[in-house]
C-alpha cells in the first residue's frame, strides 16, 4: 500500500511539473549528427536547427527546411541511446507557423523514423515548442510531419535528457 501511494504522489508530481530543461542542462542535440528527408535549398541544410541560433526569422539566419514533400522528416542522431525528458522546438516565426502543425517526435533506436511517437505538434502559438516525452528511451530522435505534402521548417531542436546505461532508477522522472 505504501507503494502504491508513492507512486501516485510522483504521478501527481510529474503531471503537475513541466518537463522544461534545467537550467544549464546539457543539450544534447549539439554535439549529434543531423540529416533531414531533403533540402529546400543549399542555404537550409539540417544543421542549421543545431546551430545554436533561434532566430524565427529564416530570412536572417536560415532554419532547417526540407522540401515540399510528404513525410518531411528531420533526425538526430545523439550517438548513445539517452531516456528524453524534454526536446525545445524552435519554430519558423516570420512566416507560415502552421506547416509544422500535426508534426510528430519520435525516439527510439531505429534509425529510420519509425519510432514511437512521444509527442505530436498541435499549438504552435508560440514559436518556442517543448515537448515532454517522459524518458521515452532511444539514440535516434526524429521530427517527422506524416501524411501530407509539407515544408519541414525548424529554427533550432533542443534534446535533453540522461544516458540510459544509468540504470540509477528514478522514481520521478
Ligand atoms: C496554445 O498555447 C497558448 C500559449 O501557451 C495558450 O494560451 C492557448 O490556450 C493554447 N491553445 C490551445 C488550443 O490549446
Amino acid at each position: 500500500m505504501k507503494c502504491m501511494v508513492v507512486l501516485l504522489a510522483c504521478a501527481a508530481a510529474g503531471l503537475a511539473q513541466s518537463c522544461a530543461p534545467q537550467p544549464g542542462a546539457q543539450n544534447l542535440a549539439k554535439s549529434g549528427a543531423v540529416r533531414q528527408s531533403s533540402i529546400y535549398s543549399a542555404l537550409y541544410p539540417a544543421e542549421k536547427a543545431i546551430d545554436g541560433i533561434k532566430e524565427t526569422n529564416s530570412f536572417t539566419r536560415p532554419c532547417a527546411i526540407t522540401a515540399y514533400e510528404k513525410g518531411a522528416w528531420w533526425q538526430v542522431d545523439l550517438r548513445n541511446s539517452y531516456k528524453v525528458g524534454s526536446v525545445v522546438i524552435v519554430n519558423r516565426g516570420d512566416c507560415c507557423s502552421d506547416r509544422l502543425k500535426g508534426a510528430e517526435i519520435r525516439v527510439g533506436n531505429s534509425a529510420n523514423n519509425n519510432n514511437q511517437v512521444c509527442a505530436t505538434i498541435t499549438n504552435i502559438s508560440q514559436t518556442t515548442i517543448t515537448v515532454c516525452c517522459n524518458g521515452m528511451e532511444g539514440r535516434y530522435l526524429s521530427i517527422v510531419i506524416p501524411g501530407r505534402n509539407e515544408y519541414l521548417q525548424l529554427c533550432e531542436v533542443e534534446v535533453y535528457g540522461e544516458e540510459s546505461k544509468n540504470e540509477g532508477q528514478k522514481l520521478c522522472w
